[in-house]
């Protein structure tokens, strides 16, 4: 059963930035059938990078369980990728998120996230990684947030470099490191 709630409710309702209240909204691991849509959100939340559609696929087919998507009247509006990294039993990575621009602002990114992190298959997460650009704001905000409601500490170092990894393509991607926390209550 996917987990559902309505935007509107529980206390992390964001009061004026919602322009879709009271639509329901629901949460769940993605399937292969998710994935062309999940590329074409992705393609529509700049500064995103888009992946290919195959590069997607296999996140939503060996990897969903460490995903999510969230529909809104039917439509996805929400897309959390991540994996549990290799050799570090206590972390979950957390690649990319997307809300579609109507579905912001009610605190979607950590409503998937609490239904990831309530999945067996995160068992033994004590922290969460994830790398931001320096100039992505949202982000910044988003993850701070993340720490707040985790009540757990935020370390930035950089990691992957724009000239040693990017070939100046890319801007440095810093990586975040939020914990340790235990595992958080259901985010409605
Ligand atoms: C980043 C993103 C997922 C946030 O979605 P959202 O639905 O607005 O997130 P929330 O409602 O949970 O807001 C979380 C926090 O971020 C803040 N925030 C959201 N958008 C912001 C913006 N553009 N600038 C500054 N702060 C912002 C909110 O005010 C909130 O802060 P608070 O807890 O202190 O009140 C969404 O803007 C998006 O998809 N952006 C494009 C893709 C992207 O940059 N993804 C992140 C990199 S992987």
């Amino acid at each position: 059963m996917p987990y559902e709630a309505t935007t509107s409710d529980g206390p992390d309702s964001v009061p004026g930035r919602s322009q879709t209240a009271g639509a329901a909204i629901q949460i769940g691991s993605p399937s292969p059938e998710d994935a062309a849509e999940i590329h074409e959100l992705i393609a529509a939340c700049p500064p995103l990078d888009t992946n290919s559609l195959y590069a997607n696929l296999i996140q939503c087919s060996h990897f969903a369980a460490h995903c999510a998507v969230a529909r809104m009247n039917g439509k996805v509006v929400g897309w959390i990728s991540g994996h549990r990294p290799p050799g570090k039993s206590n972390t979950y990575f957390l690649w990319q998120v997307a809300v579609h621009a109507d579905a912001r602002g009610q605190r979607l990114p950590r409503r998937m996230l609490a239904e990831i992190l309530s999945r067996d298959a995160q068992s033994g997460v004590s922290q969460i990684e994830t790398t931001i650009t320096r100039s992505n704001d949202a982000s910044w905000a988003l993850f701070r947030s993340v720490a707040g409601w985790l009540a757990a500490p935020l370390r930035e170092e950089p990691w992957f470099d724009r000239d040693r990894h990017f070939a100046g393509q890319h801007d440095t991607e810093f990586l975040v490191t939020i914990g340790p926390f235990k595992a958080p209550k259901a985010s409605g």
